[in-house]
C-alpha cells in the first residue's frame, strides 16, 4: 500500500521538504506520496483529521502550526515538549505522535559539514531567540556545550529562552553583540537577517577568535554576507542548508523505517 505523507503549512508553496522527500522516495524505490498542503489556522483541527482518516503515515508541520499542532497531538516526545514546538508528526492506529528534529538537524549539520569541530570546546553563542534559537539551545545543551551566551534585539525574548533553560545561560544586549562572540567557540545566526531582502546582521565576525565556527540558519543566500565576512577572515563556517536537509531525516526514518543520507545530489535539487 502506497505510503501517505505530507507537510502542512499556510502558506506552503516556498516550502522545500516535498523536494527533500520525494528525492528520498526516489532514491530508495519506495512506493511512497509526499505533497504540501495548504491548512490555514481555523481549519488545522479539521485538515488534521482528514490526514488521519485518508490514512496518511505522518506529516511535517511548518510555520504557522507548529505550537498549535500540539493541541491536537496524543503524545509528544521530550524534545519538542522542551523545544516547545512540533514539526514532525507520525500517525499510528488513529493516534499522533508528535516530535520535533530541529535540534537534530542543526547538529547533524555541523557534524557532517565541520566534523573536526569540538562541541566541549568552548562557548557558544546564540544571535535572536525566536523558535530556531530555542531548538538549537536545546540542541547545544545535549552537546555539553560548556556556556552558551543568547543577544537577542528584543531582550525579554531572551530571557523567556534562558527560562525554561535549567542550565545558566547568559544574556548580553544587542548593542553588546560583537562583544558577545570574544570568546566564541561558535557563533549561530538564527535570526533572519541576512535573508534575501532583509538586512544583513550587523556584527563583524572578527571580533570572536579566529578558530571560531560561524554558521546561519539562513540559506537564502548560501553564502550569506555574515558567512562570508566569517570567511574573508578565514573562520570555518557551516551554511544553514544542511540544518533544513537534515531535520527532515528522522520523520523520513519514522515513516519509511530508512535514516536517509544528505548529499550533495540532494542539496544541489534543494538549492
Ligand atoms: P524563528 O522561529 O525562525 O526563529 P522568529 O520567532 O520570528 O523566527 O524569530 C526571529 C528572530 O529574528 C528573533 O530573534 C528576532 O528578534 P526579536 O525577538 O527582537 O524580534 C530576530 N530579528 C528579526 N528581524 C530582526 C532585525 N531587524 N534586527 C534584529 N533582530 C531581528
Amino acid at each position: 500500500m502506497t505510503i501517505k505523507t505530507a507537510v502542512i503549512g499556510h502558506p506552503i508553496n516556498h516550502s522545500k521538504s516535498p523536494i527533500i522527500h520525494n528525492h528520498w522516495i526516489r532514491q530508495h524505490g519506495l512506493d511512497a506520496t509526499y505533497e504540501a498542503l495548504d491548512i490555514s489556522c481555523e481549519n488545522l483541527e479539521q485538515g488534521v483529521r482528514k490526514l488521519v482518516e485518508e490514512g496518511y503515515s505522518g506529516f511535517n508541520v511548518t510555520l504557522p502550526h507548529k505550537i498549535a499542532i500540539m493541541d491536537f497531538c496524543d503524545e509528544i516526545d521530550e524534545t519538542a515538549t522542551v523545544i516547545g514546538a512540533v514539526n514532525t508528526v507520525t500517525i499510528k492506529d488513529g493516534k499522533l505522535y508528535g516530535t520535533n528534529t530541529d535540534a537534530f538537524g542543526f547538529i547533524q549539520n555541523i557534524k557532517q559539514n565541520a566534523p573536526e569541530f569540538e562541541f566541549k570546546g568552548g562557548k557558544a553563542v546564540i544571535i535572536g531567540a525566536g523558535g530556531a534559537a530555542r531548538a538549537i539551545l536545546y540542541a547545544l545543551l545535549h552537546e555539553d556545550v560548556p556556556g552558551v551566551t543568547v543577544t537577542n534585539r528584543t531582550p525579554a525574548k531572551a530571557q523567556a529562552l534562558a527560562v525554561h533553560s535549567p542550565y545558566n545561560i547568559k544574556i548580553l544586549r544587542w548593542n553588546e553583540r560583537e562583544d558577545a562572540i570574544r570568546d566564541a567557540n561558535l557563533i549561530i545566526n538564527t535570526t533572519s537577517l541576512g535573508m534575501s531582502g532583509q538586512d544583513p546582521l550587523d556584527i563583524d565576525p572578527s571580533y570572536a577568535p579566529a578558530s571560531a565556527l560561524v554558521t546561519d540558519i539562513v540559506y537564502t543566500p548560501l553564502i550569506t554576507d555574515f558567512l562570508a565576512r566569517a570567511q574573508k577572515r578565514e573562520m570555518p563556517v557551516v551554511t544553514g542548508i544542511g540544518m533544513l536537509l537534515h531535520q527532515a531525516r528522522p520523520g523520513f526514518e519514522l515513516w519509511h523505517g530508512i535514516l536517509p543520507d544528505v548529499t550533495p545530489a540532494l542539496e544541489e535539487s534543494v538549492l
